[in-house]
């Protein structure tokens, strides 16, 4: 089992990867604790060991259920239960399930101390680290949501083996993005190599700007058109398969604006295959609307903003040129 610490001064924590190593959520939790509240969903099926009083509480699955109500209902149950503030909430599950918990553990009794148990490799390698908690308003995803960091984060590779085929694509899209992000060329890692690798840049970059005001803005490199095809096809499409269309979208919108030649492209749809991810969505897009959502992005300041490759790697870019926006739709429909 390795060790990497989120560099976040008094609200350092760490993340743990490795495999069979559920134990050690335990020796996170406050020596105040008396109750530990696991928030996970149904299908995921994963236990751990405690020696606490604990309480399984339930969340429903899919984006939809990533809401206000479901935080007021969590907080309700746990007023129902007598969690208190020195107590602990275990976020157990995929980044829906940690997003969900940390945000209400952020807000309930003004804030609760909260470990991150990820069992998607999405939620391993970027949802369950980093502070950012939230759920979705009908407006758009993410709108609500507080920083609120986590005492430590275990991911225990074993809890993948139940993961669907679809799941494990859309944690290799945000693989996909660490290779563009710093990453060493990951293609030939083990499983948990390759955590780590993507954990190490996933840190680094929190622990410069752990608020977004500045470079932690390239962490969502693919994802201004994944929010919106996500939004377009009323979450039925999946986050990650979201990010990989993003991710080619993003390089031919940087090839048309010429900050990125035809081989760097073709960088991207190498890496894109190699983890088996779609760069096409099957279907047309309706260029009006997908602009209408990226006006509206919480990402977009003074115009849209957009996470560019480039000479000096990839950075936030203000692009004003809306018609470079739209043609690049073309090669990912
Ligand atoms: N906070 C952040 O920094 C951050 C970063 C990236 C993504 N996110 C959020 O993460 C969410 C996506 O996370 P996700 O891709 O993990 O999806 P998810 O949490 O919705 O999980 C996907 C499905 O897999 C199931 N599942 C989870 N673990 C399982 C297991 N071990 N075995 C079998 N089934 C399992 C879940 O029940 C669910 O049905 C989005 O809401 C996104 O906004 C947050």
């Amino acid at each position: 089992m390795k060790e990497i610490k989120v560099d976040l001064s008094d609200r350092s924590y760490p993340v743990l990867v490795g495999s069979d190593c559920l134990d050690h959520v335990e020796k996170y939790y406050p020596d105040s604790t008396k109750r530990v509240a696991i928030v996970t969903q149904k299908e995921i099926g994963v236990e751990i060991p405690s020696g606490k009083d604990y309480k399984i509480f339930e969340i429903e699955t899919g984006e939809k259920a990533k809401s206000i109500e479901t935080v007021i209902e969590l907080c309700r149950s746990w007023v129902d239960w007598g969690l208190t503030r020195s107590d602990i909430v275990v976020g157990l599950g995929g980044g829906m399930v940690t997003d969900v918990a940390a945000f209400a553990a952020s807000i309930y009794h003004r804030g609760l101390e909260v470990v991150n148990v990820p069992t998607t490799l999405l939620g391993m390698v970027d949802a369950a680290i980093g502070g950012k908690t939230g759920v979705n308003l009908p407006e758009g995803k993410n709108l609500i949501g507080t920083f609120w960091q986590p005492k430590a984060v275990v991911c225990d590779v074993d809890t993948l083996q139940t993961l669907p085929e679809r799941e494990w694509k859309c944690g290799y899209g945000e693989v996909a993005k660490y290779h563009f992000l710093g990453a060493d060329d990951m293609r030939g890692f083990g499983l948990i190599d390759t955590v780590l690798e993507c954990v190490k840049v996933k840190t680094r970059v929190v622990a410069e700007d752990e608020r977004e005001t500045g470079k932690r803005a390239i962490l969502n490199y693919g994802h201004t058109l994944a929010h919106a095809l996500e939004l377009e096809n009323e979450f039925t499409l999946a986050h990650g398969e979201a990010v990989a269309v993003g991710i080619r979208y993003a390089a031919e919108v940087a090839f048309l604006l010429g900050r990125i030649r035809e081989d760097r492209v073709a960088y991207h749809e190498e890496i894109l295959n190699h983890y088996g991810l779609q760069m096409k969505l099957g279907k047309r897009i309706n260029p009006e609307r997908i602009i209408s959502f990226f006006l509206r992005d919480k990402k977009s300041k003074n115009g849209i903003t957009f996470v560019l490759d480039g000479d000096k790697g990839v950075e936030p870019v203000l692009v004003q040129e809306q018609n470079i926006l739209e043609k690049a739709l073309e090669v990912v429909q």
